[in-house]
């Protein structure tokens, strides 16, 4: 079974780690955000108790192993400063989707690529994934570089797949597949087990 709840990432400027009771804070500041929420799945919140609530289900779902969301909490400050998970698995076909999501004001810095970089290569490489998705409003400019840059493929366009509060929106569905990261890191992944 997978269980994710002891899991830590490192990277130059940031760890990645669940989430903690004492995050709500910072993780209602970044979903409470209106301009970071305007191409996300859900409206931005309104409630604090909303990231309580989304920490509890953290808790047991990393570890029941049913998700992976981890907080970007910066090495200089100790700050959480984003979120980034690999989500809605399908272990047969070794798939999963990608979701995140940064405080505004630090976009542009490379900061979501360093994560990203770190958590494709745990999925593909410790958890032996072949693909990974990312379903992204088209209109999201700066999702679609942070995918295009990790190396991601635009596969397709899923029309009006989305009702956000009252607003319809597309899909564009991106993937990334096992041998494409493998190319791009220059070596065979090792297989798990
Ligand atoms: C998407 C997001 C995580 C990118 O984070 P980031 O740390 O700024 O990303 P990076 O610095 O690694 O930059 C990635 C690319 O996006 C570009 N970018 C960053 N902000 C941008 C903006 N506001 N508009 C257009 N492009 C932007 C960068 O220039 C870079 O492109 P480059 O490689 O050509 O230079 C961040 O913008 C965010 O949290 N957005 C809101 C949440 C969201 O939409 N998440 C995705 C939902 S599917």
């Amino acid at each position: 079974m997978l269980r994710f709840d002891t899991l830590r990432l490192d990277t130059p400027r940031l760890r990645l780690r669940p989430l903690r009771p004492d995050d709500a804070p910072a993780v209602y500041a970044l979903h409470a955000d209106p301009v970071a929420l305007r191409y996300w799945s859900t409206p931005p919140w309104d409630d604090p108790a909303q990231a309580d609530e989304l920490i509890g289900r953290d808790l047991k779902a990393l570890a029941e192993g049913d998700y992976l969301r981890l907080g970007l909490q910066r090495h200089a400050d100790g700050r959480l400063i984003g979120l980034c998970s690999l989500f809605a698995f399908h272990l047969p076909s070794r798939r999963c989707e990608l979701g995140y999501l940064l405080q505004r004001g630090l976009w542009g810095q490379g900061l979501m690529h360093e994560a990203l970089l770190a958590l494709l290569d745990y999925g593909f490489g410790v958890l032996d994934l072949n693909r990974i998705e990312a379903d992204i409003d088209p209109r999201n400019a700066a999702s679609r570089r942070s995918l295009e840059r990790l190396g991601f493929a635009e596969e397709g366009r899923l029309r009006e797949r989305w009702i956000v509060a009252g607003e319809v929106s597309d899909t564009a569905l991106y993937g990334l597949l096992r041998r494409d990261w493998a190319a791009r890191v220059g070596a065979p992944l090792p297989r798990r087990g």
